[in-house]
Protein backbone atom coordinates (compact mmCIF):
# COMPACT_ATOMS: atom_id res chain seq x y z
CA UNK A 1 0.00 0.00 0.00
CA UNK A 2 1.15 3.38 -0.49
CA UNK A 3 2.16 5.05 2.38
CA UNK A 4 1.41 8.69 2.81
CA UNK A 5 2.10 12.20 4.55
CA UNK A 6 -1.29 14.36 4.95
CA UNK A 7 -0.59 18.47 5.05
CA UNK A 8 -3.41 20.00 6.34
CA UNK A 9 -3.64 23.28 4.71
CA UNK A 10 -4.96 26.53 7.14
CA UNK A 11 -4.30 28.81 3.73
CA UNK A 12 -0.42 29.11 4.16
CA UNK A 13 1.31 30.62 0.76
CA UNK A 14 3.75 28.34 1.39
CA UNK A 15 1.56 25.24 1.91
CA UNK A 16 2.24 23.46 -1.30
CA UNK A 17 6.25 23.85 -1.11
CA UNK A 18 5.95 21.51 2.13
CA UNK A 19 3.74 18.73 0.06
CA UNK A 20 6.36 19.13 -2.91
CA UNK A 21 9.59 18.76 -0.42
CA UNK A 22 7.66 15.73 1.27
CA UNK A 23 7.49 14.58 -2.91
CA UNK A 24 11.41 15.41 -3.00
CA UNK A 25 12.04 12.64 0.03
CA UNK A 26 9.78 9.62 -2.55
CA UNK A 27 7.39 9.92 -0.11
CA UNK A 28 4.05 10.73 -1.50
CA UNK A 29 1.79 13.61 -0.19
CA UNK A 30 -1.65 14.90 -0.21
CA UNK A 31 -2.46 18.31 0.04
CA UNK A 32 -6.15 18.93 2.09
CA UNK A 33 -8.02 21.50 3.61
CA UNK A 34 -7.93 21.63 7.51
CA UNK A 35 -11.42 20.12 7.83
CA UNK A 36 -11.28 17.54 5.47
CA UNK A 37 -9.01 15.37 7.30
CA UNK A 38 -10.88 11.95 6.51
CA UNK A 39 -11.00 10.19 9.69
CA UNK A 40 -12.23 6.45 9.85
CA UNK A 41 -10.13 3.41 9.01
CA UNK A 42 -10.63 2.85 5.54
CA UNK A 43 -10.14 6.77 4.50
CA UNK A 44 -6.75 7.06 6.82
CA UNK A 45 -5.25 3.72 5.42
CA UNK A 46 -1.48 4.41 4.51
CA UNK A 47 -1.60 7.78 5.95
CA UNK A 48 1.55 7.77 7.77
CA UNK A 49 1.92 11.50 9.54
CA UNK A 50 0.06 14.91 9.81
CA UNK A 51 1.58 18.33 9.02
CA UNK A 52 -0.38 20.81 10.21
CA UNK A 53 0.29 24.06 7.70
CA UNK A 54 0.86 27.54 8.38
CA UNK A 55 -1.94 30.30 7.91
CA UNK A 56 -1.84 34.41 7.59
CA UNK A 57 -4.22 34.27 10.52
CA UNK A 58 -4.04 34.58 14.33
CA UNK A 59 -4.43 31.30 16.40
CA UNK A 60 -6.88 33.74 18.94
CA UNK A 61 -8.89 34.93 16.38
CA UNK A 62 -12.14 34.52 16.60
CA UNK A 63 -12.45 33.19 13.12
CA UNK A 64 -9.53 30.96 13.20
CA UNK A 65 -8.92 27.69 11.38
CA UNK A 66 -9.84 25.28 13.82
CA UNK A 67 -9.27 21.44 14.12
CA UNK A 68 -10.10 18.86 16.66
CA UNK A 69 -6.57 17.66 18.07
CA UNK A 70 -8.42 15.71 20.60
CA UNK A 71 -9.29 13.53 17.74
CA UNK A 72 -5.92 13.68 15.66
CA UNK A 73 -3.31 13.57 18.09
CA UNK A 74 -2.29 10.17 19.13
CA UNK A 75 -3.77 8.47 15.33
CA UNK A 76 -0.51 9.41 13.65
CA UNK A 77 2.63 11.64 14.31
CA UNK A 78 1.76 15.23 14.09
CA UNK A 79 4.12 17.82 12.44
CA UNK A 80 2.52 21.39 13.28
CA UNK A 81 4.46 24.58 11.31
CA UNK A 82 3.90 28.35 12.20
CA UNK A 83 0.34 28.76 12.57
CA UNK A 84 0.14 24.47 12.87
CA UNK A 85 2.55 25.00 15.77
CA UNK A 86 0.57 27.90 17.44
CA UNK A 87 -2.54 26.35 17.04
CA UNK A 88 -0.91 23.42 18.95
CA UNK A 89 0.47 25.18 21.53
CA UNK A 90 -2.49 27.36 22.59
CA UNK A 91 -5.08 24.70 21.87
CA UNK A 92 -3.72 22.65 24.41
CA UNK A 93 -3.35 25.04 26.89
CA UNK A 94 -0.11 27.11 26.00
CA UNK A 95 -0.16 30.65 25.33
CA UNK A 96 0.26 32.59 21.86
CA UNK A 97 0.56 36.35 21.54
CA UNK A 98 1.39 38.99 19.22
CA UNK A 99 5.02 38.65 19.07
CA UNK A 100 6.90 42.31 20.14
CA UNK A 101 8.24 42.71 16.37
CA UNK A 102 7.19 40.67 13.61
CA UNK A 103 9.76 38.28 12.88
CA UNK A 104 10.49 37.91 9.14
CA UNK A 105 13.71 36.06 7.18
CA UNK A 106 17.10 34.27 8.61
CA UNK A 107 17.16 33.15 12.42
CA UNK A 108 19.79 30.33 13.67
CA UNK A 109 18.61 27.87 15.50
CA UNK A 110 19.85 26.33 18.66
CA UNK A 111 19.12 23.43 19.95
CA UNK A 112 18.14 22.46 23.65
CA UNK A 113 17.85 19.00 23.58
CA UNK A 114 20.51 16.73 21.53
CA UNK A 115 18.81 14.04 21.57
CA UNK A 116 15.57 15.03 19.61
CA UNK A 117 14.58 12.92 16.76
CA UNK A 118 13.29 15.70 15.06
CA UNK A 119 17.04 17.36 15.09
CA UNK A 120 18.37 14.60 14.36
CA UNK A 121 22.08 15.50 12.10
CA UNK A 122 21.00 19.18 12.57
CA UNK A 123 24.02 21.42 14.00
CA UNK A 124 23.75 24.09 16.32
CA UNK A 125 23.68 27.33 14.34
CA UNK A 126 21.63 26.21 11.74
CA UNK A 127 19.91 28.60 9.35
CA UNK A 128 16.29 28.74 9.63
CA UNK A 129 13.88 31.05 8.28
CA UNK A 130 11.01 32.69 9.98
CA UNK A 131 7.74 34.33 9.23
CA UNK A 132 5.48 35.38 11.85
CA UNK A 133 3.53 37.82 13.89
CA UNK A 134 2.23 35.97 16.68
CA UNK A 135 4.89 33.89 19.37
CA UNK A 136 4.46 31.07 21.52
CA UNK A 137 4.57 32.90 25.25
CA UNK A 138 4.00 29.38 26.80
CA UNK A 139 4.09 25.68 26.03
CA UNK A 140 1.22 23.49 27.11
CA UNK A 141 1.78 21.14 30.24
CA UNK A 142 3.61 18.13 29.10
CA UNK A 143 5.41 19.46 26.07
CA UNK A 144 9.15 20.95 26.09
CA UNK A 145 11.27 22.77 24.19
CA UNK A 146 13.69 21.26 22.06
CA UNK A 147 15.15 24.61 20.51
CA UNK A 148 15.24 28.67 20.16
CA UNK A 149 16.71 31.21 18.17
CA UNK A 150 17.98 34.54 19.38
CA UNK A 151 14.30 35.90 19.32
CA UNK A 152 12.27 32.75 19.49
CA UNK A 153 12.12 30.52 22.72
CA UNK A 154 10.19 27.86 21.54
CA UNK A 155 11.43 28.07 17.96
CA UNK A 156 10.40 23.42 18.27
CA UNK A 157 8.85 22.10 20.95
CA UNK A 158 7.84 18.37 21.36
CA UNK A 159 5.37 16.41 23.53
CA UNK A 160 6.68 14.85 26.22
CA UNK A 161 4.01 11.38 25.34
CA UNK A 162 3.14 11.57 21.96
CA UNK A 163 4.79 11.69 18.90
CA UNK A 164 3.36 15.63 18.53
CA UNK A 165 6.23 18.29 17.37
CA UNK A 166 6.08 21.65 16.54
CA UNK A 167 7.96 24.31 14.77
CA UNK A 168 7.52 28.24 14.34
CA UNK A 169 10.26 28.60 11.83
CA UNK A 170 9.25 27.16 7.84
CA UNK A 171 11.55 24.24 7.04
CA UNK A 172 9.60 23.97 3.39
CA UNK A 173 11.30 26.89 2.03
CA UNK A 174 14.63 27.13 0.17
CA UNK A 175 16.33 29.42 3.04
CA UNK A 176 16.23 26.98 5.98
CA UNK A 177 19.02 25.09 5.26
CA UNK A 178 18.52 22.34 7.62
CA UNK A 179 14.60 22.02 6.40
CA UNK A 180 15.07 18.70 4.56
CA UNK A 181 17.05 17.21 7.27
CA UNK A 182 13.94 18.25 9.51
CA UNK A 183 11.33 17.04 7.39
CA UNK A 184 13.15 13.59 6.61
CA UNK A 185 13.83 13.35 10.45
CA UNK A 186 10.23 13.29 10.96
CA UNK A 187 8.58 11.62 7.50
CA UNK A 188 11.32 8.88 8.09
CA UNK A 189 12.87 8.70 11.51
CA UNK A 190 9.03 9.55 13.40
CA UNK A 191 6.49 8.26 10.88
CA UNK A 192 8.71 5.38 9.68
CA UNK A 193 8.45 6.28 5.79
CA UNK A 194 9.84 3.79 3.09
CA UNK A 195 10.59 6.61 0.70
CA UNK A 196 9.69 3.97 -2.06
CA UNK A 197 7.61 6.36 -4.13
CA UNK A 198 9.16 6.93 -7.52
CA UNK A 199 8.91 8.05 -11.04
CA UNK A 200 8.40 3.85 -11.69
CA UNK A 201 6.61 2.59 -8.56
CA UNK A 202 4.09 6.10 -9.75
CA UNK A 203 4.29 4.37 -13.29
CA UNK A 204 3.61 0.41 -11.94
CA UNK A 205 0.28 1.19 -9.61
CA UNK A 206 -1.14 3.88 -11.70
CA UNK A 207 -0.82 1.47 -15.03
CA UNK A 208 -2.24 -1.21 -12.21
CA UNK A 209 -5.14 1.42 -11.35
CA UNK A 210 -5.83 2.69 -15.22
CA UNK A 211 -6.30 -0.94 -16.22
CA UNK A 212 -8.93 -1.87 -13.67
CA UNK A 213 -10.88 1.21 -13.88
CA UNK A 214 -10.96 1.11 -17.35
CA UNK A 215 -11.63 -2.35 -18.11
CA UNK A 216 -12.07 -3.33 -21.99
CA UNK A 217 -13.62 0.78 -22.23
CA UNK A 218 -12.39 2.73 -24.87
CA UNK A 219 -10.72 6.57 -24.07
CA UNK A 220 -10.10 9.31 -25.93
CA UNK A 221 -7.61 12.35 -25.42
CA UNK A 222 -6.62 15.44 -27.13
CA UNK A 223 -2.94 16.20 -27.25
CA UNK A 224 -1.65 19.90 -27.50
CA UNK A 225 2.48 18.89 -28.05
CA UNK A 226 3.13 19.86 -24.45
CA UNK A 227 4.47 18.18 -21.77
CA UNK A 228 1.29 17.12 -19.52
CA UNK A 229 -0.62 15.91 -22.79
CA UNK A 230 1.85 13.79 -24.08
CA UNK A 231 2.59 11.96 -21.01
CA UNK A 232 -0.51 11.27 -20.16
CA UNK A 233 -1.06 9.37 -23.03
CA UNK A 234 2.13 7.33 -22.74
CA UNK A 235 1.10 6.37 -19.91
CA UNK A 236 -2.69 5.49 -20.67
CA UNK A 237 -1.52 3.66 -24.10
CA UNK A 238 0.97 1.29 -21.79
CA UNK A 239 -2.32 0.83 -19.77
CA UNK A 240 -4.85 0.12 -22.85
CA UNK A 241 -2.57 0.21 -25.68
CA UNK A 242 -5.07 1.06 -28.82
CA UNK A 243 -7.83 0.97 -26.61
CA UNK A 244 -6.36 4.73 -26.58
CA UNK A 245 -6.87 7.43 -29.52
CA UNK A 246 -5.52 10.47 -29.13
CA UNK A 247 -6.99 13.21 -30.73
CA UNK A 248 -3.97 16.36 -31.98
CA UNK A 249 -6.09 19.35 -33.81
CA UNK A 250 -3.71 21.91 -35.90
CA UNK A 251 -5.26 25.12 -35.50
CA UNK A 252 -2.91 26.72 -37.61
CA UNK A 253 -1.07 28.98 -35.09
CA UNK A 254 1.28 26.71 -33.85
CA UNK A 255 4.92 26.93 -34.00
CA UNK A 256 6.98 26.53 -38.11
CA UNK A 257 6.48 22.48 -38.89
CA UNK A 258 5.18 21.66 -35.34
CA UNK A 259 2.47 19.98 -36.59
CA UNK A 260 3.94 16.84 -38.62
CA UNK A 261 7.31 17.13 -36.44
CA UNK A 262 5.27 16.12 -33.32
CA UNK A 263 2.76 13.87 -34.70
CA UNK A 264 5.97 12.32 -36.53
CA UNK A 265 7.28 12.22 -32.50
CA UNK A 266 3.84 10.69 -31.67
CA UNK A 267 3.63 8.19 -34.01
CA UNK A 268 7.09 6.98 -32.66
CA UNK A 269 6.22 6.62 -29.21
CA UNK A 270 3.26 3.99 -30.52
CA UNK A 271 0.59 6.58 -30.05
CA UNK A 272 -2.80 5.88 -32.20
CA UNK A 273 -2.71 9.28 -32.77
CA UNK A 274 -5.26 11.06 -35.24
CA UNK A 275 -4.00 14.80 -36.95
CA UNK A 276 -6.68 16.87 -37.52
CA UNK A 277 -5.73 20.17 -39.46
CA UNK A 278 -8.92 22.53 -38.90
CA UNK A 279 -6.89 25.22 -39.59
CA UNK A 280 -9.50 26.88 -42.28
CA UNK A 281 -11.76 26.95 -39.37
CA UNK A 282 -10.04 28.56 -37.13
CA UNK A 283 -8.51 31.15 -39.82
CA UNK A 284 -12.09 31.93 -41.07
CA UNK A 285 -13.41 32.51 -37.28
CA UNK A 286 -10.67 34.91 -36.62
CA UNK A 287 -11.05 36.86 -39.39
CA UNK A 288 -11.79 40.85 -38.40
CA UNK A 289 -11.13 40.05 -34.50
CA UNK A 290 -8.47 41.86 -32.48
CA UNK A 291 -9.51 41.56 -28.75
CA UNK A 292 -7.36 39.22 -27.23
CA UNK A 293 -9.91 37.62 -24.74
CA UNK A 294 -12.42 37.00 -28.02
CA UNK A 295 -9.79 35.56 -30.13
CA UNK A 296 -9.46 33.07 -27.09
CA UNK A 297 -13.11 32.21 -26.61
CA UNK A 298 -12.83 31.76 -30.44
CA UNK A 299 -10.02 29.35 -30.57
CA UNK A 300 -11.62 27.43 -27.04
CA UNK A 301 -14.78 27.15 -28.74
CA UNK A 302 -13.53 25.93 -32.04
CA UNK A 303 -11.03 23.19 -30.19
CA UNK A 304 -14.12 22.10 -28.35
CA UNK A 305 -16.04 21.75 -31.36
CA UNK A 306 -13.45 19.87 -33.96
CA UNK A 307 -12.28 17.68 -31.09
CA UNK A 308 -15.94 16.49 -30.23
CA UNK A 309 -16.55 16.31 -33.95
CA UNK A 310 -13.61 13.73 -34.47
CA UNK A 311 -14.01 12.28 -31.53
CA UNK A 312 -17.74 10.94 -31.84
CA UNK A 313 -16.56 9.60 -35.48
CA UNK A 314 -14.88 7.30 -32.82
CA UNK A 315 -17.10 4.13 -31.64
CA UNK A 316 -17.75 3.07 -28.48
CA UNK A 317 -15.63 6.21 -26.48
CA UNK A 318 -16.89 5.96 -22.66
CA UNK A 319 -13.59 8.31 -21.15
CA UNK A 320 -11.99 11.36 -21.74
CA UNK A 321 -8.43 11.47 -20.73
CA UNK A 322 -6.62 15.23 -19.65
CA UNK A 323 -3.12 16.02 -18.60
CA UNK A 324 -5.04 17.68 -15.60
CA UNK A 325 -1.54 18.05 -13.07
CA UNK A 326 -1.84 18.37 -9.47
CA UNK A 327 -1.52 22.16 -9.19
CA UNK A 328 -4.76 22.55 -11.34
CA UNK A 329 -6.36 20.15 -8.52
CA UNK A 330 -5.46 20.75 -5.38
CA UNK A 331 -8.11 22.87 -3.31
CA UNK A 332 -6.27 25.55 -1.78
CA UNK A 333 -8.00 27.93 0.94
CA UNK A 334 -8.81 31.55 0.62
CA UNK A 335 -8.58 33.99 3.87
CA UNK A 336 -12.51 33.25 4.52
CA UNK A 337 -11.64 29.65 4.37
CA UNK A 338 -13.52 29.32 1.31
CA UNK A 339 -12.21 26.26 -0.75
CA UNK A 340 -11.04 27.30 -4.11
CA UNK A 341 -10.39 24.86 -6.37
CA UNK A 342 -9.37 25.74 -10.12
CA UNK A 343 -9.94 22.35 -11.97
CA UNK A 344 -8.21 23.39 -15.24
CA UNK A 345 -9.83 21.26 -17.92
CA UNK A 346 -9.74 21.50 -22.05
CA UNK A 347 -11.84 24.77 -22.85
CA UNK A 348 -15.29 22.96 -21.44
CA UNK A 349 -14.80 19.65 -23.28
CA UNK A 350 -15.91 17.93 -20.21
CA UNK A 351 -19.11 19.52 -20.16
CA UNK A 352 -19.52 19.11 -23.96
CA UNK A 353 -18.53 15.68 -24.00
CA UNK A 354 -20.76 13.43 -21.44
CA UNK A 355 -17.77 11.10 -21.01
CA UNK A 356 -16.23 10.08 -18.09
CA UNK A 357 -13.25 11.81 -16.97
CA UNK A 358 -9.42 10.19 -16.48
CA UNK A 359 -7.05 12.16 -15.06
CA UNK A 360 -3.85 10.32 -14.61
CA UNK A 361 -1.45 12.93 -13.60
CA UNK A 362 -3.61 14.65 -11.42
CA UNK A 363 -1.55 13.53 -8.34
CA UNK A 364 1.93 15.33 -9.86
CA UNK A 365 3.48 18.21 -9.72
CA UNK A 366 4.91 19.52 -12.64
CA UNK A 367 8.59 17.94 -12.06
CA UNK A 368 6.98 15.22 -11.14
CA UNK A 369 5.63 14.81 -14.75
CA UNK A 370 8.60 15.32 -16.28
CA UNK A 371 10.34 12.80 -14.28
CA UNK A 372 7.44 10.24 -15.33
CA UNK A 373 7.85 11.21 -18.99
CA UNK A 374 11.34 10.40 -18.88
CA UNK A 375 11.07 6.77 -17.23
CA UNK A 376 8.46 6.24 -19.94
CA UNK A 377 11.10 6.55 -22.44
CA UNK A 378 9.49 9.80 -23.91
CA UNK A 379 12.28 11.91 -25.90
CA UNK A 380 13.71 15.17 -24.58
CA UNK A 381 12.48 16.67 -27.29
CA UNK A 382 9.10 16.20 -26.20
CA UNK A 383 9.92 16.13 -22.09
CA UNK A 384 12.04 19.22 -22.03
CA UNK A 385 9.96 21.68 -23.89
CA UNK A 386 9.11 25.11 -23.48
CA UNK A 387 5.54 26.28 -22.40
CA UNK A 388 3.35 27.34 -24.94
CA UNK A 389 -0.13 28.45 -25.16
CA UNK A 390 -2.59 26.69 -26.36
CA UNK A 391 -4.04 29.35 -28.74
CA UNK A 392 -0.53 29.05 -29.99
CA UNK A 393 0.68 31.81 -32.08
CA UNK A 394 -2.98 33.69 -32.14
CA UNK A 395 -2.00 35.48 -28.67
CA UNK A 396 1.56 36.73 -30.26
CA UNK A 397 0.41 38.27 -33.15
CA UNK A 398 -1.38 41.38 -32.13
CA UNK A 399 -4.33 42.52 -33.40
CA UNK A 400 -5.62 40.68 -36.27
CA UNK A 401 -4.62 36.91 -36.89
CA UNK A 402 -4.31 36.22 -40.50
CA UNK A 403 -2.06 33.08 -42.51
CA UNK A 404 0.19 35.29 -43.80
CA UNK A 405 1.12 37.42 -40.51
CA UNK A 406 2.10 33.80 -38.79
CA UNK A 407 3.79 32.82 -41.81
CA UNK A 408 5.98 35.27 -40.72
CA UNK A 409 6.24 35.07 -37.26
CA UNK A 410 6.65 31.48 -37.50
CA UNK A 411 10.07 32.12 -39.53
CA UNK A 412 11.09 34.80 -36.75
CA UNK A 413 9.89 32.41 -34.39
CA UNK A 414 12.13 29.15 -35.53
CA UNK A 415 14.94 31.48 -35.85
CA UNK A 416 14.80 33.04 -32.60
CA UNK A 417 14.12 28.88 -31.02
CA UNK A 418 17.02 27.11 -33.11
CA UNK A 419 19.53 29.80 -31.88
CA UNK A 420 18.46 29.46 -28.51
CA UNK A 421 19.40 25.56 -29.24
CA UNK A 422 22.23 25.99 -30.73
CA UNK A 423 24.17 28.10 -28.21
CA UNK A 424 23.17 26.14 -25.47
CA UNK A 425 20.66 28.40 -24.09
CA UNK A 426 17.07 27.26 -24.83
CA UNK A 427 17.17 24.92 -21.52
CA UNK A 428 18.03 28.21 -19.33
CA UNK A 429 15.45 29.89 -19.87
CA UNK A 430 11.86 28.74 -18.83
CA UNK A 431 9.84 30.28 -22.20
CA UNK A 432 10.94 32.06 -25.35
CA UNK A 433 9.28 33.30 -28.30
CA UNK A 434 8.51 36.46 -30.44
CA UNK A 435 6.02 38.85 -31.15
CA UNK A 436 4.27 40.30 -34.29
CA UNK A 437 3.75 43.73 -33.74
CA UNK A 438 0.84 45.51 -35.02
CA UNK A 439 3.56 48.74 -35.70
CA UNK A 440 5.84 49.54 -38.97
CA UNK A 441 8.76 51.42 -38.79
CA UNK A 442 10.98 52.63 -41.31
CA UNK A 443 14.29 51.20 -42.08
CA UNK A 444 17.08 51.27 -44.82
CA UNK A 445 18.13 47.62 -47.14
CA UNK A 446 20.60 48.18 -49.92
CA UNK A 447 19.79 51.48 -50.80
CA UNK A 448 15.81 51.22 -50.64
CA UNK A 449 13.68 52.42 -47.70
CA UNK A 450 11.73 50.09 -46.60
CA UNK A 451 8.37 50.48 -43.96
CA UNK A 452 7.68 47.21 -42.37
CA UNK A 453 6.60 45.06 -39.67
CA UNK A 454 8.70 45.42 -36.08
CA UNK A 455 8.75 42.09 -34.01
CA UNK A 456 9.36 41.64 -30.07
CA UNK A 457 12.18 39.16 -28.79
CA UNK A 458 10.43 37.87 -25.60
CA UNK A 459 12.29 35.42 -22.96
CA UNK A 460 11.77 35.15 -19.82
CA UNK A 461 13.44 32.71 -16.57
CA UNK A 462 10.50 31.62 -13.95
CA UNK A 463 9.96 28.26 -11.97
CA UNK A 464 6.06 28.02 -12.41
CA UNK A 465 5.15 31.03 -14.71
CA UNK A 466 3.70 32.98 -11.63
CA UNK A 467 6.30 35.53 -11.65
CA UNK A 468 9.00 35.92 -14.11
CA UNK A 469 12.30 37.79 -14.80
CA UNK A 470 13.22 38.62 -18.61
CA UNK A 471 16.24 36.20 -19.39
CA UNK A 472 19.25 38.44 -19.25
CA UNK A 473 20.58 36.73 -22.85
CA UNK A 474 24.03 37.26 -24.29
CA UNK A 475 24.10 40.93 -26.34
CA UNK A 476 26.17 38.81 -28.87
CA UNK A 477 23.30 36.15 -29.48
CA UNK A 478 20.84 38.70 -29.56
CA UNK A 479 22.55 40.79 -32.36
CA UNK A 480 23.11 37.49 -34.55
CA UNK A 481 19.12 36.53 -33.76
CA UNK A 482 18.33 39.93 -35.18
CA UNK A 483 20.68 40.28 -37.76
CA UNK A 484 19.17 36.65 -39.61
CA UNK A 485 15.71 37.58 -38.89
CA UNK A 486 15.27 40.95 -40.86
CA UNK A 487 18.00 39.38 -43.28
CA UNK A 488 15.83 36.36 -43.62
CA UNK A 489 12.02 36.91 -42.83
CA UNK A 490 10.55 38.75 -45.76
CA UNK A 491 8.37 42.11 -44.06
CA UNK A 492 10.49 42.33 -40.89
CA UNK A 493 12.87 45.53 -40.78
CA UNK A 494 13.04 45.52 -36.95
CA UNK A 495 13.61 43.85 -34.11
CA UNK A 496 13.43 44.76 -30.19
CA UNK A 497 13.87 42.50 -27.13
CA UNK A 498 11.13 42.62 -24.25
CA UNK A 499 12.93 43.66 -20.74
CA UNK A 500 10.08 43.49 -18.47
CA UNK A 501 9.57 41.25 -16.10
CA UNK A 502 5.90 39.52 -14.59
CA UNK A 503 4.27 41.47 -12.73
CA UNK A 504 3.99 43.79 -13.85
CA UNK A 505 3.80 42.77 -17.47
CA UNK A 506 2.67 39.17 -18.11
CA UNK A 507 5.05 36.63 -20.28
CA UNK A 508 2.38 36.95 -23.65
CA UNK A 509 1.64 40.50 -24.65
CA UNK A 510 -2.01 39.63 -24.53
P1 LIG B 1 1.06 35.16 -18.83
O1 LIG B 1 1.05 35.79 -20.17
O2 LIG B 1 -0.27 35.20 -18.14
O3 LIG B 1 1.34 33.60 -19.10
O4 LIG B 1 2.17 35.64 -17.97
C1 LIG B 1 1.64 32.64 -18.11
C2 LIG B 1 1.79 31.30 -18.78
O5 LIG B 1 0.54 30.88 -19.33
C3 LIG B 1 0.63 30.73 -20.73
N1 LIG B 1 -0.61 31.24 -21.32
C4 LIG B 1 -1.59 30.46 -21.78
N2 LIG B 1 -1.70 29.13 -21.85
N3 LIG B 1 -3.83 29.36 -22.85
C5 LIG B 1 -2.83 28.58 -22.39
O6 LIG B 1 -2.94 27.35 -22.49
C6 LIG B 1 -3.80 30.71 -22.81
O7 LIG B 1 -4.72 31.39 -23.24
C7 LIG B 1 -2.61 31.29 -22.25
N4 LIG B 1 -2.21 32.56 -22.03
C8 LIG B 1 -0.98 32.51 -21.47
C9 LIG B 1 1.85 31.52 -21.15
O8 LIG B 1 2.40 31.04 -22.37
C10 LIG B 1 2.76 31.31 -19.96
O9 LIG B 1 3.40 30.07 -20.02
Amino acid sequence: MVQKIVILDFGSQTTQLIGRRVRELNIYSEIIPYHKYPYGREAEEGIIGVILSGSPLSVYDKDAFRVDLDRLLGRVPVLGICYGAQLMAYSLGGAVEPAPSREYGRALLEWTDGTSPLLEGIGQGAQVWMSHGDTITRLPEGFKVIASTADVRFAAFASESQPVWGVQFHPEVFHSTCGMQLLRNFAVGICGARCDWSAESFIETTVAELRSTLGDDKVVLGLSGGVDSTVAAVLLARAIGDRLTCIFVDHGMLRLNEFHDVLAEYKKLGLNVLGVDASDKFFADLAGVTDPEKKRKIIGADFVEVFDREAHKLEGVRWLAQGTIYPDCIESLSITGTVIKSHHNVGGLPERMNLRLCEPLRLLFKDEVRAVGRALGIPDSLIGRHPFPGPGLAVRILGEVTREKVAVLQQADHIFISGLRREGLYDKVWQAGVILLPVQSVGVMGDERTYERAVALRAVTSTDAMTADWAHLPYEFLASVSNEIINKVKGVNRVCYDISSKPPATIEWE
